[in-house]
Parts: structure tokens; sequence; C-alpha cells
């Protein structure tokens, strides 16, 4: 089991006061509408998204996985004996399992926003490394975290696979990276997964897999906004749309509704036109360069970049500076 049940960052609210009430009542007023992509990952929504993982169209998960089985052990060899490992967004705690045999960490800390999906993560990973001591913390990695019961003589590894920083916009990536490094402190370091800019096609295939699961993904957020904002979408009049802007270097996902709708959200009245969107998310794709860039802005220095033999995605070795 893992050392206690995961530590929240504040009480629970009620639904009017949550991020996710009020996200989706201002999404859906401004212009364009867009509700940001955090709020896909419901236990449906974390379902899917490992679905997602799966399709063969989706090359990031399957990539960098090879690049940290690959690399582990000079991973292992930038980084202090005993170091404490810490994973903001961690989900299933999957790509640390490849690094802890290696790493041989103290402690590791997974930090997710969905409680039952990081306990349950938390409890298999503890059971399945007796050794290791686990502290799983439910926060939205988003807001400030303190983690005081660090002993300061060890070394912090933070760990942000999965090239989530793409989900970011730009500036707020650098925000984000700049309280990463923040967090790791003096001697600290930053292992991330970044995905890169490449063929137009391939990334559109990996956004519009052939068996839909991306698109039940994306919808499953309006299906989200039923179950718990007392809302009645038709679900049935939203398509699931993916692209590669090319001019922003991004991936970006709508919802478009196909036929005019009147709906109500906790009795907040909304219309969409026929051909309407509601944009949920942009995934940026960075070249090595740009993405150097950006950590050094945020108070990172390069120490290693490893890519897979295609140049798909990148793992960076990044020390605080
Ligand atoms: C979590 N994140 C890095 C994924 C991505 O590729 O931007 C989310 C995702 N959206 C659709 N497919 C995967």
């Amino acid at each position: 089991m893992a050392d206690s049940a995961a530590a929240t960052a504040g009480p629970s609210a009620c639904l009017t006061e949550t991020d996710f009430y009020r996200d989706v009542i201002q999404g859906l007023r401004k212009t364009p509408r867009s509700i940001p992509p955090k709020h896909f990952y419901d236990k449906e929504g974390s379902r899917l998204f490992e679905a997602i993982c799966e399709q063969p169209e989706y090359y990031p998960t399957r990539t960098e996985m090879l690049l940290l089985e690959r690399h582990a052990s000079e991973i292992a060899g930038l980084t202090e004996p005993g170091c404490f490992l810490i994973e903001p967004g961690s989900g299933n705690c999957r790509k640390a399992r490849l690094l802890l045999d290696t790493l041989l960490p103290d402690t590791y800390i997974p930090i997710d926003i969905s409680r039952e999906h990081l306990q349950t993560a938390a409890d298999n990973l503890a059971t399945a490394n007796p050794w290791l001591s686990v502290h799983p913390i439910c926060a939205d990695i988003t807001d400030t975290l303190e983690l005081p019961f660090i002993p300061e003589e060890k070394q912090r590894l933070l760990f942000y696979p999965g090239s989530s920083i793409g989900n970011f916009e730009p500036d707020d990536a650098r925000v984000f990276l700049a309280n990463l490094a923040r967090i790791a402190g003096d001697g600290g370091a930053l292992l991330i997964g970044v995905d890169l800019q490449k063929d137009t096609q391939q990334l559109h295939a990996a956004y519009n897999d052939a068996s839909g699961v991306t698109a039940a993904f994306n919808l499953n957020l309006l299906r989200r906004i039923n179950r718990e904002l007392d809302a009645d979408l038709d679900i049935d009049a939203f398509d699931h749309l993916a692209f590669y802007n090319a001019r922003k270097n991004r991936i970006e996902m709508h919802l478009v509704c196909n036929h005019r709708q009147t709906f109500h959200v906790d009795g907040h009245h909304f219309e969409l036109d026929a051909g309407e969107h509601i944009h949920t998310e942009n995934s940026y794709k960075y070249t090595l360069v740009q993405f150097q860039e950006l950590a050094m802005a945020a108070g990172f220095s390069t120490r290693r970049v490893w890519t897979d033999a295609d140049i798909l995605f990148s793992l960076h070795y990044l020390e605080v500076c």
C-alpha cells in the first residue's frame, strides 16, 4: 500500500465553486467558445485517454516508453542516489515504473487531479515495489504546490512525460516550467517528454484514430457536462474535429455542433448555431531548439536530449540553473 491516502490540496467545494463549473459556464459564453483540456479527465476520460495511448496511430506513448527503457541507466547516472521522484499529472504511473528499478529513488510522489485514479495507481505501484516509499498527492498541478516534507539534502527529480507540456499555451508552458524549476530547487532536475514537429499526415492520424477512441474522448467532455453539471446537451449533435494548424505548430481539437440547438447548464441558457465550434484542446509540437529555448527561459539548462531514430519524440534531462 502507498504510505497514506492521497493528501488533498484543499477542502472539497460545492458544485458552483468548482473549476469545472466555472470553466464550462465561462468557456461557453466566450467567443470563440472553449473549455480547458484538463476537464477531459474524469474517470471515463482517464480510461479513454489510456485507450488512446494504445492506438496504433498514437505514436507518442510507445515512442517515449522506448526512450525511457533504452536510456534508464543513463538517466540514473545523471541523478543522485536516493532522490525523490516527483511526477505531476501521474495518471496510471506506468512510465515511472520503467525508471524505478534503475533509478532506485528513496520516495515516489505521484500528483494527480483524479483522486480515485491516483490512489489506485499509487497502491498498485507500492504493492509491486515494497522497497519504495510512495506518497500520493491529489492536486491540480497548475496550482502552487509546496513539498515541505522532503529533506533538504535530497535531490528532487521531477518527471513530466507524455508531452503534456504541449497542452499549455507557450507562455503558460514557460510559467508552468518555471514553477517546476522552483519545486525542483537548487540541484534539482526535470525529465520531460516533448512531442516534435513532423509530417502533418502522421499528426492528423494520431488525433483521428480509425477506431474513434480520440473522438469518444473529446465527446466525453460533453457527457461529463451533462452528468455532473445538470445539463441537457444533445451529444449526437456534435462531431469530433482534430487538425494540425501548421502556422501555430499545434494540433487543435474542437467539438462541432452540426445543427442548431439550445441547451442548459445548471439553469444557464445557451444557444449554438449549426457549424459552431467548442475548442477543447491544443497540443503544441516543438522543435528541439524551440523547446530548449523555452526551458532556458523557465530557468533550466539542458543536460541531455534523447530522440528515437525517426525523430518523432524527445526526452530532455534539464537541470535547474
Ligand atoms: C495528454 N496530452 C499530451 C495528449 C496530447 O496528445 O496532447 C492528449 C490527447 N488529446 C488527444 N489525444 C491525446
